[in-house]
């Protein structure tokens, strides 16, 4: 697979000391993170860190209650993209229909029909234009949503644990295709996963939120595709996970980025 990637499609991200509060609650308390355009980002974490309110404040779904958050070239045409863990697809459309509404700009039906037939191509689904997601499985219409996705160009992808419902063996396929998708297209990628070789498998790098902090930033430098068996990936998950299931080892964790 090569690993020659347009960067200058992709957003940059840049956040400055933000900071979210829900109430008396402070979930993120100073994150400070800048992405290079076209970087493949894995954000992990415990349960409740804030993982989804991250997502949600670069989606711009949400507002810091402190702090900046900047994207550069991610607010032109093709903007930010968010993907869910279930696909959240309109059971009255077929699968086309699902792809379609996702080509925002305003190009004329035929177009947008061909680009969503391209589409579907592209993840594995040409011949199911027609079908109703209903009669998909649970990774196929996981496909859909991911072309849906993609439909728009968009120049920020914000994954939040879009594969957490998938059996082993899709999830890997799905990695893949993520993978590939982020290589041919040259989106920034943003990951929320709670699976740590997911993580390292796909990112350029990956951040650990604690406490409402990034705790760690680890950059993943190994050549892509990146096998599970690679001892390297291995010893930094090993690394990962200490961390994540003993924070008082913390001085002993991986080196920040
Ligand atoms: N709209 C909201 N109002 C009040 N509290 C919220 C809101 N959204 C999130 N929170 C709180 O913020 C904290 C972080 O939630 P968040 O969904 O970001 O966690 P997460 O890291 O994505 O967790 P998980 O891994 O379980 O998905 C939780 O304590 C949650 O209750
Ligand atoms: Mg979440």
């Amino acid at each position: 697979m090569s690993t020659s990637q347009d960067p200058g499609r992709g957003a940059q991200l840049r956040l400055s000391s933000v900071g979210r509060d829900f109430g008396a609650n402070t979930v993120l308390r100073g994150v400070d993170l800048q992405v290079p355009a076209g970087q493949f980002v894995a954000i992990i974490g415990r349960s409740g860190c804030g993982k989804s309110t991250l997502l949600r404040l670069l989606a711009h779904l949400d507002q810091p209650t402190r702090g900046r958050i900047s994207l550069g070239a991610g607010e032109a045409a093709g903007g930010t993209r968010l993907m869910f863990q279930e696909p959240r697809l309109l059971p009255w459309a077929r699968v086309i229909g699902n792809v379609e509404v996702g080509v925002s700009d305003a190009n004329l039906p035929a177009s947008r029909r061909e680009r969503a037939l391209g589409l579907l191509v592209e993840v594995g689904l040409a011949g199911r234009e027609d079908d109703w997601p209903g009669v998909l499985s649970g990774g196929q219409r996981q496909r859909v949503a991911l072309a849906r996705a993609l439909a728009s160009r968009p120049q920020l992808l914000l994954l939040d644990e879009p594969l957490g419902a998938l059996d082993a063996l899709t999830r890997i396929e799905m990695q893949r295709l993520i993978e590939r998708l982020w290589l041919d297209q040259g989106f920034t990628a943003v990951l929320v996963t709670h699976d740590v070789s997911e993580a390292l498998t796909l990112a350029d790098r990956v951040v650990l939120i604690d406490r409402g902090e990034i705790a760690l930033d680890v950059r993943v430098d190994l050549p892509r595709p990146r096998r599970r068996d690679n001892p390297e990936l291995g010893a930094l998950e090993e690394q990962i996970l200490d961390y994540l299931l003993d924070g008082a080892n913390k001085d002993q964790a991986p080196a920040a980025a």
